[in-house]
C-alpha cells in the first residue's frame, strides 16, 4: 500500500483503469452505436436511391437527437471499477481507519430529522454512519451503479437501519429526490468528469441554510490519478462559481481536506 491508499483505498483502480481515464464499456457501447447509422447507411442508399437517401438522412438525424436524450451512459465515470472491487476497497480496514468516520460525521454537526445526500456513497460507509446521526431524517445514497445501491439496501437492512434511500444517479446530476440539508461526498469528485459543471447543479437539491461537505485528498495522491487531481484552491473557485462560500477547512481525515460550503 502506498501511503496515500488507506484514504482513499482505490490505488488499485489506476492501471487499466485510470490508463483510459473513463468507464471502458460506457465508451464502446457510445462508439459502436454511433457507427450503426454510417454502416447501415450505404446499403439502404445503394438499394432504393436518393429517395430512400433523403429518408435516411432523416432517421439519422432522428438517431443522432435519441442518442443526445438518451445517451448519458456514454459520457463515463473516470476510473469506474466493479462494485465488488469497489465494496472490498472501500471497506478496508486500513481506509476506514484513515478516514476517521465517526469524526467526521461528529465535526458535520447534524442534527436528529436533518436529511442528507451522499453523493458517491459507495458501499455505504459514510451513509450508515450519516443515517443513524440523523435518524428519523432521511439520508439519500446516491451512486451511479445499481449494484453499490443494491449493496447498500441489502446492508441496511441487516443492520436495520430503517432511514436509507438508495437513489440512481446520472452521471452529471445527482437526482436527489428531495431538498437536503446537507450534501456530503467523500473521494467522488475526483471521479466526476466537469466537476465544476457538475458542482453548479448542488444549489437546486439545497434547504435554505443547506451546506455541502467535500473530502478529496490534499497532497500525495496515489499513483495512476494525474488525470484525476484537484487542488483545495480549485475546488474553492468552482464552488464560488457555483454560489458557494467556504464556512469550514478542517483537517480530518490525514492528507485530506474537508471543505464545508455554505451558499453566498
Ligand atoms: C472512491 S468511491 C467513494 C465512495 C464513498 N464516498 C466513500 O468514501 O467510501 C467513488 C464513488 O463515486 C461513485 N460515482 C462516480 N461518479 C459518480 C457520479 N457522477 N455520480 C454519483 N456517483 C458517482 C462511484 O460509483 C463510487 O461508488
Amino acid at each position: 500500500m502506498t501511503q496515500a491508499q488507506p484514504h482513499h483505498g482505490d490505488t488499485e483502480v489506476h492501471g487499466d483503469f485510470l490508463v483510459s481515464s473513463v468507464n471502458l464499456r460506457a465508451l464502446r457501447v457510445s462508439v459502436v452505436s454511433s457507427c450503426v447509422p454510417f454502416l447501415l447507411a450505404p446499403c439502404v442508399i445503394g438499394q432504393h436511391g436518393r429517395k430512400t437517401m433523403r429518408r435516411t438522412k432523416g432517421c439519422y438525424l432522428l438517431y443522432i437527437l435519441l442518442l443526445g436524450v438518451f445517451g448519458s451512459y456514454g459520457s463515463a465515470q473516470i476510473a469506474s471499477r466493479p462494485a465488488d472491487q469497489w465494496i472490498t476497497l472501500l471497506e478496508s480496514p486500513d481506509r476506514v481507519a484513515n478516514l476517521k468516520v465517526p469524526q467526521v460525521v461528529a465535526a458535520l454537526r447534524l442534527e436528529r430529522g436533518y436529511s442528507v445526500a451522499d453523493i458517491g456513497a459507495g458501499s455505504g460507509l459514510f451513509s450508515r454512519a450519516l443515517a443513524r446521526t440523523i435518524d428519523p431524517g432521511l439520508l439519500y445514497a446516491v451512486d451511479i451503479d445499481p449494484e453499490l445501491l443494491k449493496h447498500i439496501d441489502g446492508t441496511c437492512k441487516a443492520e436495520r437501519i430503517p432511514n436509507i434511500r438508495t437513489v440512481p444517479a446520472v452521471f452529471e446530476d445527482p437526482k436527489i429526490p428531495d431538498k437536503v440539508d446537507l450534501i456530503f461526498l467523500c473521494d467522488t469528485l475526483h471521479h466526476i468528469a466537469g466537476p465544476d459543471k457538475y458542482l453548479t447543479k448542488l444549489p437546486a437539491y439545497l434547504r435554505p441554510g443547506g451546506r455541502v461537505a467535500v473530502i478529496d485528498f490534499r497532497e500525495n495522491w496515489p499513483p495512476g490519478h494525474e488525470a484525476m487531481k484537484f487542488t483545495a484552491e480549485q475546488l474553492k473557485s468552482w464552488m464560488a462559481a457555483a454560489g458557494f462560500k467556504k464556512v469550514e477547512d478542517l483537517s480530518i481525515p490525514k492528507n485530506a481536506f474537508f471543505h464545508i460550503y455554505a451558499l453566498k
